[in-house]
């Protein structure tokens, strides 16, 4: 039965492991394959048509383990590659992080301004605009490339004195509007990449109370659950899912970062590296 079928999550490499917390905490008797493209990581920093190949070949790698449902836990595969997954794949349900985080951030802001922290790739494509301004044409939306926040999250590097200098430093943009009393200055900020929410801490501090924060891994693993239920399906098992890790390079590094992204301990699974660049 398709509903006994596993979701398969998908990201540029271990960040994602945030969605699929979300998504376990959400729906914890799915059973859940993530993939991992931990060979190619980053891909914040590579073209639209390398991100849109990358998704296409870890797509089909998840539909090699017959799952029922796709999650593209990467904002910038999510920002370049959704339409084209959904036009290639019109036959499994594809769900991306731009959407849910933009109707999280609608709903928190007051004031429709808006503002997007993210990979160059993600800014540059303008995803998190379009989608904002599609919910609120008067939204004032505006983005900021904060690829450092990658390195500092994948180090461990989570919070402390040293850690605020330099997400202070990054915002110092935004920072720098919300002192100036000249400035209607925006009131949500959207986390808009899988390592941003393990920072969270350090930047609601460089930002203070007048900044609401905005996740998109809790509204997406809501969206899966809608979703499933539209369409029957459902695992509708009391017992806990199971968890299956595939990586494309490094599955011990995956294993030692693996616990910044991802609450329950993953000693007891499987991390199988696999090639997905000569996928068919
Ligand atoms: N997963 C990416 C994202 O959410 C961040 C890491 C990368 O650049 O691959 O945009």
């Amino acid at each position: 039965m398709a509903s006994q079928k596993a979701i398969g999550v998908f990201d540029s490499g271990v960040g994602g492991l945030t969605v699929l917390n979300a998504i376990r905490k959400q729906l914890p008797c799915e059973n859940l394959v993530y993939l991992g493209d931990t060979a190619r990581v980053p891909y914040g920093t590579k073209s639209a048509v390398s991100v849109q190949r990358y998704a296409a070949q870890a797509t089909k790698a998840l539909l090699k383990h017959d799952v029922k449902m796709i999650v593209i836990a990467c904002n910038t595969a999510s920002a370049y590659a959704i339409e084209h997954l959904q036009a290639q794949f019109p036959d499994i349900p594809i769900v991306g992080v731009i959407e849910p985080g933009a109707i999280a951030s609608c709903k928190a802001s007051q004031t429709g301004r808006i503002g997007v922290i993210a990979t160059e790739g993600t800014v540059n494509n303008q995803a998190y605009h379009r989608a904002i301004l599609e919910l609120n044409p008067e939204a004032m939306v505006s983005a900021l490339p904060c690829s450092l926040f990658v390195a500092l999250a994948e180090e461990g590097w989570h919070e402390g004195s040293l850690v605020e200098s330099i997400v202070a430093e990054c915002l110092k943009p935004i920072t720098a509007t919300l002192e100036n009393p000249l400035y209607e200055s925006l009131d949500t900020l959207v986390l808009g990449c899988t390592h941003f929410p393990v920072l969270k801490g350090a930047i609601k501090n460089v930002l203070g109370q007048s900044v609401t924060l905005v996740d998109s891994a809790l509204t997406t693993a809501q969206w899966v659950e809608r979703l499933l239920n539209e369409r029957a399906l459902s695992r509708g098992h009391e017992e806990a899912g199971s968890l299956r890790f595939f990586v494309t390079d490094g599955p011990d590094r995956f294993r030692r970062v693996a616990g910044s992204f991802f609450s329950e301990s993953i000693d007891g699974c499987s991390v199988e590296l696999i090639d997905i660049q000569h996928i068919d």
